[in-house]
């Protein structure tokens, strides 16, 4: 029999009902709840070094950080095994996947059905946000994964303190999970147990309820992330008039010393965590960056009409490949120990590296997969989605007021994906309406994909796979938003990633991008004036700051302009997107469309940004 008998350290009865019942359904050897102490993570860190799923690193390049290799079949979200299953279909809208709840339920129950058989069950209080704040939200995640335990120790405020928050009835969001990997007696196990055949990660959002089975990889199974903070959160902003974006914050102070915060919505791997932790280039002396957070933000517009920003989040779970001292140097340090590696190589000295890491990889790694790697063998050192665990507190930049329960005041949303052509730089939204719109009709290339015939797809605000509801009525409440704010925030869109003939970035991207935030706070505090053009309000060449870069000016023209033809095709093509839709569309979208397309006549010679022509 399970110990049960053993005390639960809370008097919450609805807590202890719904871990009774999980306990009958998963018929778990054992119940563990998560206290969130040192000595915990001391001996689940040590049992799974002892069976085989974490490797120690060296203690003197990484102390108390581990390297994890996940089943090559289980390395990421699955966005097609992802489900909202609202009552009525419709709100779950075109882009989500959608099941009835009932029939969902059927089904999982039965895989639920002793599926932590020959395991513990861990019951993770944790918190969204600072303890206590009254942004924040408390989630209890019952797991059978104890890399899960541990990440949640680092992404989340979690363990005992959230109990005596959560008192004996304060609100929680339920969110069961499983690797799907029952233990019959006498069974081996594996390293990284999963049932990929079987994998459905679940929201009800009404229920506010989050079931997830089969995987054990990042969002599908640190479930206080983009199932809870993102799926559920939107839902919860939407009826309660506030935003939960996948938005990074980052805060901007001056040489004066007067301080800008901005969000910003950039897709998956997309370049958040970097803008996040920027250092400025040279020239830039006397101005700081402050990482508040890199990819959640929950925002609420105060009683003084200021929208104030949250990271619901306590670390980051950010992308390993690319990230190295030239281009990140702030994630670089954060990573100096307390981490956790998954699916990154390892080095003969007991250290990780990744693809970008260093320009000469080492001579000999043990790759992802666990297998022998040489520079010259033609695979992967590390898994391009391979990610690290990182305490927030250990950022370098992270700012003094990032636990601040009140949040932080925002002042511009930026937007941007990735495209190699037809997206300028920067440009500013006209106003709250159109900046919604050129939110909503952001696109982004495939990672992964080709130069040049890089599918595109449309991302709207980047929450695409995060929207917990209909995403026309998310438009609405965007809009909604903006309407009861005096003076809503500017919006910009932005595109890092703009590709010349031969396929190479125009664009210097990471610490040079400060150069576009200097022009996004001149604008917000009406330090300089832009030019019109038909997509928005655009920096000359003279207005963006250059000290310290020789940036040619035909260059800068080539990336901030737009082609007659090419521009009106992009905006026909957002008509696809809202023909999904159909009635729910906002009508404010209709009209933006319809004057960008007028706008669009006029071509990029006249648009006022090159004086010399
Ligand atoms: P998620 O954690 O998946 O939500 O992603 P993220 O948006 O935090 O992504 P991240 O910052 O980890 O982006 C990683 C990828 O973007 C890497 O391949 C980086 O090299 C690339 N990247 C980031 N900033 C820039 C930039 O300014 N220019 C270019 N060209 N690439 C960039
Ligand atoms: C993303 O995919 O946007 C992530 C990683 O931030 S995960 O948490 O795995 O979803
Ligand atoms: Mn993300």
């Amino acid at each position: 029999m399970p110990e049960r008998a053993a005390p639960h350290p809370t008097n919450h009865a609805r807590l202890i009902a719904w871990v009774e019942d999980m306990v009958r359904l998963c018929q778990p050897d054992r119940v563990h709840w998560a206290d969130g102490s040192d000595a915990e993570w001391r001996r689940l860190t040590d049992e799974m070094v002892e069976a085989g799923t974490f490797i120690r690193l060296n203690e003197e390049k990484r102390p108390n950080s581990f390297l994890c290799r996940s089943d090559p079949r289980d390395v990421a979200r699955v966005e097609d095994r992802t489900f909202i299953c609202s009552t009525n279909k419709k709100d779950a809208g075109p882009t989500n996947n959608w099941a009835d709840p009932r029939e969902m339920k059927t089904k999982m129950t039965g895989l639920f059905e002793g599926c932590m058989r020959g395991r513990t069950m861990y019951v993770i209080p944790f918190s969204m946000g600072p303890l206590g704040s009254n942004i924040s939200q408390i989630g209890v995640e019952i797991t059978d994964s104890a890399y899960v335990v541990v990440n949640m120790r680092i992404m989340t405020r979690m363990g005992k303190a959230v109990l005596d928050v959560l008192g004996e009835d304060g609100d929680f969001v339920p969110c069961l999970h499983s690797v799907g990997h029952p233990l019959e007696p006498g069974a081996a196990d594996v390293a990284w147990p999963c049932d990929p055949e079987n994998t459905y990660i679940v929201h009800f959002p009404e229920e506010r309820t989050i079931w997830s089975y089969g995987s054990g990889y990042g969002g599908n199974a640190l479930l206080g992330k983009k199932c809870f903070a993102l799926r559920i959160a939107s839902v919860m902003a939407r009826d309660e008039g506030w935003l939960a974006e996948h938005m990074l914050i980052l805060g901007v102070e001056t040489p004066k010393g007067d301080k800008t915060y901005v969000a910003a919505a950039f897709p998956s791997a997309c370049g958040k965590t970097n803008f996040a932790m920027m250092v400025p280039p040279e020239g830039f002396e006397g101005w700081k960056l402050l990482t508040v957070g890199d990819d959640i933000a929950w925002i609420k517009p105060g009683k003084d009409g200021v929208l104030r920003a949250i990271n619901p989040e306590a670390g980051f779970f950010g992308v390993a490949p690319g990230t190295s001292d030239r281009t990140n140097p702030n994630a670089m340090k954060t990573l100096y120990a307390n981490c956790i590696y998954t699916n990154v190589a390892l080095t003969d000295d007991g250290d990780v590296w990744w693809e970008g890491m260093t320009k000469e990889p080492p001579a000999h790694l043990v790759d992802w997969k666990g297998q022998d790697w040489t520079p010259d063998c033609g695979r992967l050192a590390a898994h391009p989605n391979s990610r690290f665990t990182a305490p927030a507190s250990q950022c370098p930049t992270i700012d003094p007021e990032w636990e601040n329960p009140a949040g932080v005041p925002i002042s511009a949303f930026l937007f941007g994906g990735r495209m190699s052509k037809a997206t300028p730089l920067v440009y500013q939204a006209f106003n709250w309406s159109h900046g919604v719109y050129c939110a909503a009709t952001m696109g982004s290339e495939a990672t992964a994909a080709a130069v040049g015939q890089a599918a595109m797809r449309r991302d709207p605000m980047a929450m695409l796979p995060f929207c917990g509801y209909n995403m026309a009525d998310y438009f609405a409440h965007w809009l909604d938003v903006g309407r009861r704010l005096p003076n809503p925030p500017r919006i910009f869109r932005v595109n890092w990633f703009r590709r010349d003939e031969t396929g190479k970035f125009i664009w210097p991207g990471f610490g040079e991008n400060m150069r576009v935030l200097r022009w996004v706070v001149d604008r917000i505090h009406g330090r300089t004036a832009p030019v019109e053009s038909p997509l928005g309000w655009m920096p000359r060449f003279e207005d963006i700051y250059w000290k310290g870069i020789d940036f040619p000016r035909d260059l800068y023209y080539e990336l901030m302009t737009v082609d007659r033809v090419e521009g009106t095709e992009e905006a026909h093509d957002h008509e696809r997107l809202f023909d999904r839709f159909f009635d729910r569309l906002p009508k404010e979208f209709i009209f933006e469309r319809e004057l960008l397309r007028s706008r669009l006549w006029r071509s990029p010679e006249h648009w006022g940004l090159n004086p010399e022509r």
